[in-house]
């Protein structure tokens, strides 16, 4: 599927992702800015946090539990915030778009 990642100035970049892989995984292979990832997609860092486009949040769904308490240490959380780890493309994610935070914690 194809991602496109926004930043916080409005640039946009659109990835090539495979399914089966997480968002974040994408957005580390095209080095997407703004997506830090530090723990490697082990949901525990929240530096790898973004915003899932109004359109597609129903899509994409919510965070678990785990996801959910580890969003708590995210900047500026928002109720379509997820952790880019925990979202795992499928082709019925192609045209994804998700917003990057200003900064990550
Ligand atoms: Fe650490 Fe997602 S990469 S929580």
């Amino acid at each position: 599927p194809t991602i496109t990642f926004i930043q916080p100035d409005g640039s946009k970049q659109v990835v090539e992702a495979k399914s089966g892989q997480t968002a974040m995984e994408a957005a580390i292979a095209n080095s997407v800015p703004g997506i830090v990832a530090e723990c490697g997609g082990a949901c525990s860092c929240a530096t790898c946090h973004v915003y899932v486009d109004e359109e597609w949040t129903e899509r994409v769904g919510g965070p678990s539990e785990m996801e959910e308490d580890m969003l708590d240490f995210a900047f500026d959380v928002r109720p379509n915030s997820r952790l880019s780890c925990q979202i795992r493309l499928t082709d019925e994610m192609d045209g994804l778009v998700l917003h990057v935070p200003e900064e990550q914690v």
